[in-house]
């Protein structure tokens, strides 16, 4: 009995080196440690049979070479699996691998980017400032009237925390602390730090207290910018506007002066470009006018240079405003401004 159980281990050990897939192995199973008509079984079925004395030491051996071909059988069938020799399908080696997630720049910055390179190329330097800002250089600097309605044009957020008597002592007014309404804040503060002449443009966010819609957002991007000169005329300003738009739409574009009104400038002007999208014929775009509004701009007014503490009558300069976002609007056919704040990958990966 001992011999055939012997025999069995060695059958086994022979029939396993054939043995390759997961079906082959299952296969072998069967055949030794199948229950009805397995190899071990049938040796097994006859242990009853002898004397007690002798049961013991077969039912052991017996036991042992079932646990051998066992533990065999489970190395053999993960090794099978592993090599992609089983009858589940190996991986295709040679399907394209999945693309990496990419990051991609913001439109807004895009333009931004694009903004800042065009005007330095121009001999502007590029500042920033705050955007919680004082009373004093978001609007009383800038010749806006104490209690004149022009404050609530804009649609401020005032900030409720009063100004601490420290604070006092870096502002000529303790009216108040605001979200800035316009990167014009940046005036004054930069014409304190630097004497002219000057070039500058500030980047940056704003704050309106309105409703947000398909062409409105409360948190908006600005850029201001601004030359303090001696001799400084409507004509560099007209040029500058033109050469900027021209090389941000890489085409030739024509430029529309309109009389306006902001405290800070005067003259004051809205600033219109020829439509990019109708040669001037008239279409959605432009609703049918030929021209699209640009931002707002105009000739420094004497008393923000007197805020600055210019000596009167010494500089004349030129300011305006411009929204990047509606810049890039234009720029990429993007129907609604409130896609850039969604931050929505879709709409991001499209650039
Ligand atoms: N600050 C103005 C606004 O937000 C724009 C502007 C800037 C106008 C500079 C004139 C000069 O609407």
């Amino acid at each position: 009995m001992i011999d055939q159980l012997k025999e069995i281990q060695q059958a086994f050990t022979t029939a396993a080196a054939q043995a390759q897939t997961a079906e082959q192995i299952e296969a072998l199973r069967v055949e030794f440690l199948g229950r009805k008509a397995g190899r071990l079984n049938e040796v097994l079925r006859t242990v009853k049979t002898l004397p007690p004395e002798e049961r013991k030491t077969v039912g052991a051996a017996a036991n042992a070479v079932r646990l051998e071909i066992e533990e065999k059988l489970e190395t053999f069938l993960r090794a099978a699996q592993s090599s992609g020799a089983s009858d589940v399908p190996a991986q295709d080696l040679t399907l394209p691998g999945l693309p990496p997630r990419m990051g991609h720049v913001h439109p807004l910055t895009q333009v931004f980017d694009e903004l800042m390179s065009i005007f330095t190329s121009m001999g502007f330097m590029v500042y920033e400032g705050p955007e919680l800002e004082n009373d004093f250089y978001n609007f009383e600097a800038l010749n806006f009237p104490q209690d004149h309605p022009a404050r609530d044009i804009q649609d401020t957020f005032f900030i409720k925390t009063p100004i601490t008597r420290a604070e006092k002592h870096s502002f000529p007014t303790d009216r108040g602390w605001v979200m800035r309404t316009h990167t014009s804040n940046m005036q004054v503060r930069v014409m304190e730090e630097f004497q002219p002449p000057l070039r500058c443009i500030i980047p940056g966010r704003a704050f309106r207290n309105e409703a947000t819609d398909a062409s409105h957002e409360f948190t908006l991007y600005q850029m201001e910018g601004f030359i303090v000169d001696t001799d400084i005329t409507i004509g560099h300003l007209f040029w500058t506007l033109r050469e900027l738009f021209q090389q941000l739409y890489k085409k030739p574009v024509k430029i529309r002066l309109r009389p306006g009104y902001f405290p800070f400038t005067e003259p004051s002007y809205e600033v219109d470009m020829s439509c990019l999208f109708c040669e001037q014929k008239g279409c959605r775009v432009c609703k049918q006018t030929g021209w699209l509004e640009m931002g707002g701009s105009g000739m420094i007014h004497p008393n923000v240079f007197k805020a600055a503490g210019y000596q009167a009558g010494k500089y004349t300069g030129f300011a305006f405003g411009m929204g990047p976002m509606r810049l890039a609007m234009l720029k990429y056919g993007i129907p609604d401004i409130r896609l850039f704040m969604e931050n929505d990958t879709r709409f991001l990966e499209q650039f």
